[in-house]
């Protein structure tokens, strides 16, 4: 697994969502940096890392965060998610609770995903098939935000897409289990970010969120979408310094 590092102090690894790489967060490091070991890797399948095992799932994706974390010597960690990031560090947190100080989502949410939803990857797939992710997915950077930098970074990523592993990550998100339970017992170690105009994140999901674990730190941002660390990353950076203030 490729990881990019810096920085001194407590370990805080981000992981990047669909379908996207530890890049998103290059911004984000430098200020972070200053305050955390920040840890970005690319999950499996993505950016510089090998190949995404054909099983793949969330509990997967948290399983080969634990070993990098195991063969880096690191005990406990503050993990930031973003998206299907959030996902995996969800299923990190349900699997390995001893490991985990506190939990970030990053425009990432608790629930399984709908039947709509469902239906929409599985169709997605089929068209991976057909025309390959590129093009499958070509829409997606308008979706992820209004900024036309960010969607020229999200469309130059998009060119290194992989079929196999698109194909593979929307089926493991089809598939994952809500992570109720586990965003309750979180209490005041939970926080999420997230923008207001995020077409893939309705902000209603992030107020029952806040109903089921009223502990849990909310921060939304006013006129921003899916990728809040590549249109404000000062922002994003400064509310996550700002929880581990004492
Ligand atoms: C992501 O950004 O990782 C995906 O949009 C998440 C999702 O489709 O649920």
């Amino acid at each position: 697994m490729f990881y990019k590092e810096m920085g001194d102090g407590f370990p805080l690894v981000l992981i990047h969502g669909f379908p996207l790489d530890h890049s998103i967060w290059n911004e984000c490091m430098i200020s972070l940096s200053k305050k955390f070991r920040v840890i970005a890797p690319d999950l499996h399948g993505f950016g510089k890392s090998t190949d995404t095992p054909a099983n793949s799932s969330m509990a997967g994706m948290a399983h080969s965060i634990q070993t990098l974390l195991i063969r880096m010597g690191i005990e406990q960690v503050a993990l930031c998610g973003h998206s299907m990031g959030g996902y995996s560090a969800l299923s990190f947190a349900e699997q390995f609770p001893a490991s985990l100080r506190n939990l970030i989502l990053i425009s990432s949410h608790i629930f399984s995903d709908s039947e709509e939803i469902k239906k929409s990857r599985f169709s997605t797939m089929e068209v991976i098939t057909k025309v390959g992710a590129k093009n499958a997915l070509a829409n997606m950077p308008g979706k992820l935000s209004d900024q036309p930098k960010t969607q020229q970074f999200c469309m130059n990523l998009l060119q290194k897409i992989k079929d196999r592993s698109a194909t593979i990550s929307l089926k493991a998100m089809a598939e994952r289990r809500d992570a109720i339970s586990v965003w309750k017992e979180l209490e005041d170690r939970a926080m999420v970010l997230a923008g207001d105009s995020d077409n893939f994140l309705p902000i209603g999901t992030i107020r029952e969120m806040e109903a089921i674990n009223p502990l849990s730190s909310v921060k939304i941002f006013e006129g921003v979408g899916h990728l809040p660390m590549l249109d404000i990353p000062n922002i994003v950076s400064a509310e996550i310094i700002e929880i581990f203030k004492e």
